[in-house]
């Protein structure tokens, strides 16, 4: 597995778990009443399991083990800046959420979509049939 690769899927496993506990929170808080604060942890529990937990996953897997045309991945260096470029935007997307920023959140969702479009722009041209 490419170090790219191990990195993003790592980096999935951890929100995987973030993503869990910000869950069992939130049920702690529907099932309890208590600590009704923690209901503001919704969009991130989402923001976390929807885009930090899968989509990394399937980048990081993808990376991996598409078809290596002429026996090459390519794009080394355009996947770091995928994997950093898309953690940045999961972070400021929570932050925004968070602190009701909304402003945040929406820069947050463009670095997703640039990260994960740039994905796509390097995977496209792996696959052959
Ligand atoms: C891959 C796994 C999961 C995904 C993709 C996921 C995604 C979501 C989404 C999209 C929502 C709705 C957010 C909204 O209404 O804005 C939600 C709500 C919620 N999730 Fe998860 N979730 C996952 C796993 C879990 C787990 C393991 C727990 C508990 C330990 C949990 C607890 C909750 C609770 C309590 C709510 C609020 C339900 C309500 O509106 O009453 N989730 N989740």
């Amino acid at each position: 597995m490419p170090r790219a690769s191990a990195w993003f899927v790592r980096s999935a496993f951890l929100y995987l778990l973030v993503g869990f506990s910000l869950g069992a929170l939130l049920l702690f808080y529907k099932g309890t009443g208590f600590l009704p604060q923690v209901w503001r942890l919704l969009p991130a529990h989402a923001e976390v399991l929807l885009m930090a937990w899968l989509v990394q996953l399937a980048m990081g897997v993808g990376y991996w083990i598409l078809p290596r045309p002429g026996g090459k991945r390519g794009g080394a260096a355009l996947v770091w800046v995928v994997f950093g470029v898309f953690n940045a935007g999961v972070w400021l997307a929570v932050a925004g959420q968070v602190m009701g920023l909304p402003l945040l959140t929406w820069l947050g969702r463009l670095g997703e979509l640039v990260a994960v479009v740039l994905f796509v722009a390097h995977a496209w041209r792996r696959l052959r049939v």
